[in-house]
């Protein structure tokens, strides 16, 4: 069969060519005194809140799942618009909110709304693997632009501007970031989006770990900058809402009804059922239990991270969001007697049951030095986790 060029250029996600061996080696050493570890997951670890549950349970009891408006239930788009009024102080306003199957969806929306055959697009080198090709799917070029511990592994300004070409359409962004966890200076931010602004560019910035911030100088969410950033966000990471495939995207006024259309006719709407189950995020109860989770993964990065580094597993930049470790290898790697982030993932598969996530597919620039650890796992398990390490590195 003929596959089209686009359906090609789209790289296998190795993460699920690794989690696929962990799963069968898994199985294999369920019984034994070291069942395998998953620390390879992007995902968190808690489920849905009782009362997000319970909605849940009554859309479906009262029929309440047809299609919706492609833009979403105005009920969900308000909640979220109060949301960012009462956590982030930045005024969101409803009608800018597009509800989206989970933060995927919106990125497709927003890169077909606004990438042209051949447009290109500046991103990190490392960044999660799905966004560039996003922007392949929609006929665009991701360029990678390597970046270093000392820049938080984000893009500067400069480097935006020495690499802006006759065929750059803007920047598409992660802060916090996946695999890194580390966040972009807001400052440094204001500045790449100055620069994006002087070219007639667009800035897109992929904040689905915006909730989940560890440290206080870098938890604001872009929108606070300017209007025209597009935000793109998600249920899955902070609301722990990671398979009801529900998301948003905030876009400029100008954009809605663009971004409405291309809904409509690409996905017709997001899960109504889903929908309806997350408005009960907001309620007082929910949040506070997405803020107890927020404590908990702050002190598994707490405990995680220095422990890490105790083993020779130093991760440069502390991790100010999300739930990740990116630890370089390259010492322990050799302890093992491999060389790469490839196979020291394999090692400490096949030899301490624990699953990591090598480097690789997050770009090319260092990234055979480099894995990612995932620490939405209980802490049991993490340092489970790092008893094993020691032994293996001993
Ligand atoms: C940076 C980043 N963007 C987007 C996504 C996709 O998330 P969603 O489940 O909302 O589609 C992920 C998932 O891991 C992610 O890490």
């Amino acid at each position: 069969m003929k596959i089209a060029t686009r359906a090609e250029r789209i790289e296998p996600f190795y993460v699920m060519e690794v989690a696929k061996a962990a799963q069968a080696l898994a199985a294999q050493v369920a019984g034994s005194a070291e069942p395998m570890i998953f620390l390879n997951i992007g995902e968190p670890d808690f489920t849905a809140p009782p009362l997000v549950q319970q909605a849940a349970d009554r859309a479906i009891r009262e029929g309440r799942t047809q299609y919706t408006p492609a833009l979403g239930i105005d009920p969900l788009r308000q909640a979220l618009s109060d949301w960012y009024a009462q956590r982030f102080g930045v005024d969101v306003p409803a009608r800018r909110i597009v509800i989206t199957a989970g933060a995927s969806a919106a990125l497709q929306l927003v890169c077909l709304s606004l990438i042209n055959a051949g447009d290109e697009i500046l991103m990190p080198d490392p960044s999660y693997p799905c966004n560039r090709h996003f922007v392949s799917a929609a006929e665009g070029r991701a360029v990678l632009l390597p970046t270093t511990a000392e820049e938080r592994f984000q893009l500067s300004a400069d480097k935006v501007q020495a690499a802006w070409g006759d065929k750059t359409r803007g920047v598409l962004l992660a802060s916090p970031s996946n695999p890194t966890g580390s966040s972009i200076a807001p400052q440094e931010l204001r500045r790449i989006h100055e620069v994006v602004k002087a070219h007639d560019g667009v800035t897109i910035i992929d904040e689905i770990y915006l909730g989940l911030s560890h440290d206080e100088a870098y938890g604001q969410t872009a929108l606070a900058i300017d209007d025209n950033i597009i935000s793109i966000n998600s249920f899955s990471k902070y609301f722990n809402m990671t398979g009801w495939r529900l998301g948003w995207a905030v876009v400029p006024e100008a954009l809605v009804p663009v971004v409405e259309r291309v809904a409509q006719n690409l996905f017709i709407c997001a899960s109504t059922i889903s929908q309806h189950a997350a408005l009960a995020c907001f309620a007082p109860e929910s949040l506070a239990e997405y803020e107890r989770r927020r404590a908990e993964f702050k002190a598994r990065r707490d405990y995680f991270i220095p422990a890490l580094e105790a083993l020779g597993l130093p991760v440069p930049v502390v991790p100010d969001g999300a739930f990740y470790a990116w630890a370089d290898c390259t010492q322990a790697a050799k302890k093992l007697g491999v060389e790469g982030s490839w196979d020291f993932a394999y090692a400490v598969m096949e030899r301490a049951h624990l699953a990591i996530t090598p480097g690789r597919d997050f770009g090319s620039h260092d990234t055979g030095r480099f894995v990612r650890f995932s620490t939405a796992n209980s802490m049991e398990q993490l340092q489970e986790a790092i008893a094993r390490l020691r032994k293996l590195l001993a």
